[in-house]
Order: C-alpha cells, then structure tokens, then sequence
C-alpha cells in the first residue's frame, strides 16, 4: 500500500494541522481555519463538490473515521440535509467542517483506483 505526504500551504506552523485521507492513507497538511474541502483541494485530492462549497448539493460528503469529538457541531446547513437524508453522525460535509489534526477521513462519493 503506497503513503504519501502531501503539502499544500505555507502556513505558520501554530496553524498548521495534518489528518488522514483514506483509502490513500495521505496526509494532508492544512491551516486551521480552512474546511476539509478547501485541504483536499488545496493537495489536489480528487473530491466532488457540484455546488462550490455551499453546502447544498451533499457531494462532498466525507465519513470521519477518527475524531469524530473533536469536531464542532454540524452547521445549521449540513444538520438540516443530514436530517433531511438520514445520516449516520460520522457523516459530514466537509465544505462545512473545518479541519482538524488527528482526524482521519474517507471521501463517500470516491471510487479508489490504485496508480
Ligand atoms: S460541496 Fe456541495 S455540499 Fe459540500
């Protein structure tokens, strides 16, 4: 199984996060005030996103395997469609969820093809 490192900004190091993207097992380095979305776009990780970021077409969804307690609550956007389309709590849009180190994630829209 290949690993890689990925960087993406020059960040201050105080700001400065990494967490996991599976099925890769890449490391994405992000800041933290930037959502899991803008990261993996950021790492040029491949990762739908019809409606730009806005929170309402659901493509972005991402399900958090480890560090699902350190993440803030769903925003009043994501909770109404997670409601709407019954999601598990592991389940969040990352357009609407901030990155945060430790976590480890896997995108629900992304067939992995091995290079
Ligand atoms: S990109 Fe559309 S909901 Fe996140």
């Amino acid at each position: 199984m290949f690993k890689k490192n990925l960087k993406i900004n020059s960040q201050s190091s105080k700001d400065a996060i990494v967490f996991r993207v599976l099925p890769e097992e890449a490391d994405v380095n992000a800041s933290q005030s930037q959502t899991i979305l803008d990261a993996l776009l950021a790492a040029e990780m491949e990762i739908d996103h019809s409606c730009g970021g806005m929170g309402s077409c659901g493509t972005c969804l991402i399900e958090v395997i480890t560090g699902l307690d350190c993440l803030p609550p769903r925003t009043e956007v994501e909770n109404d469609m997670a409601t709407d389309r019954q999601w598990d709590e592991k389940e969040r849009l990352s357009c609407q969820t901030l990155a945060k180190s430790g976590l480890v994630i896997r995108r629900k829209n992304y067939s992995y093809k091995s290079k």
